[in-house]
């Protein structure tokens, strides 16, 4: 691994799949060593890491549990480089549940792996980040516009909004910029119900762009942000949605 070369390193939450699998992947691309983190999906991050590497990248893994109250403080034990430049907190959960029938549990995971971990898990990297580091979290359209059935998902993505303005005033002076990006509905595990059953044509009619967007398209907004063109935006959530209810 690339811990003695010069390489940038990214760190991915939840790149066993989706929109971090896609992130990881182009990271890697770009020439970021990229630790690859997972929960509970060991074999599908270990098959991320070996397409990284075949395509002629560098990746390594790194396994917690980020519902956990000790899962931050894990994920930083279970790094073994020294630095990270490049942070994306991308692990999340999207429970579809109304106010009327979301009970405690259901609640406090959400909460755990959406919020607490977020906060942590940069606290925790933040020991590790050199100067002109980036961190990029992962919002949501719902932060800024009403979808039904889904109010505490789309408020913890209203806790990412503010800690990313919160984080960019305070990391400014060690020239870490902190955005978020805010995709619209992106074709994922986390969607298929949504996408079944004549979904995916009400998801179309709310965009201005028609088409149902895949992870990369929201890989490729994380990689400005985490690249030179993007060292002078921070405080910022970029929307990445295909225009949707405009
Ligand atoms: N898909 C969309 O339409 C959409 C739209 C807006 C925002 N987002 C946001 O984008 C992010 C990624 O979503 P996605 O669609 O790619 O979801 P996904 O395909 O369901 O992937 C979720 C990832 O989060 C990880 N994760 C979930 N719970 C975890 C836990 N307790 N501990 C550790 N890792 C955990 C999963 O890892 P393991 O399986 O290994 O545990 C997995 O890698 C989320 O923050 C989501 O809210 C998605």
């Amino acid at each position: 691994m690339s811990n003695s070369s010069s390489r940038k390193v990214a760190l991915v939450t939840g790149a066993s799949r989706g929109i971090g699998a896609a992130t990881a992947q182009r990271l890697a691309r770009d020439g970021f060593h990229v630790v690859l983190h997972y929960g509970s999906g060991e074999a599908e991050a270990k098959a991320v890491k070996a397409d990284i590497e075949r395509a002629g990248g560098s990746a390594s893994l790194v396994q917690a549990d980020l519902s956990a109250r000790d899962g931050a403080d894990r994920l930083l034990a279970g790094l073994t480089e020294p630095h990270i430049d490049v942070l994306v907190n991308n692990a999340g959960v999207a429970p579809f549940v109304s106010i009327f029938d979301m009970d405690v549990d259901t609640y406090d995971q959400l909460s755990n792996v959406n919020m607490r971990a977020v906060f942590f898990v940069t606290q925790k990297v933040l020991t590790r980040m050199r100067e002109g580091g980036r961190i990029i979290n992962l919002s949501s359209i719902v932060a800024r516009t009403a979808f039904p059935d889904i109010p505490a998902y789309s408020a913890t993505k209203g806790f990412v909004d503010v800690l990313t303005l919160q984080l960019a005033a305070t990391l400014g002076p060690r020239r870490i910029t902190v955005n978020a990006v805010a995709p619209g509905v992106i074709e994922t595990r986390l969607t298929t119900g949504l996408l079944e059953n004549g979904g995916a044509d009400a998801v179309q009619g709310m965009q201005a762009l028609s088409g149902i967007a895949t992870p990369d398209r929201v890989a490729n907004v994380i990689a400005f942000l985490a690249g030179p063109d993007g060292s002078w935006t921070t405080g910022q959530v970029l929307d990445v949605s295909g225009g949707t209810k405009l």
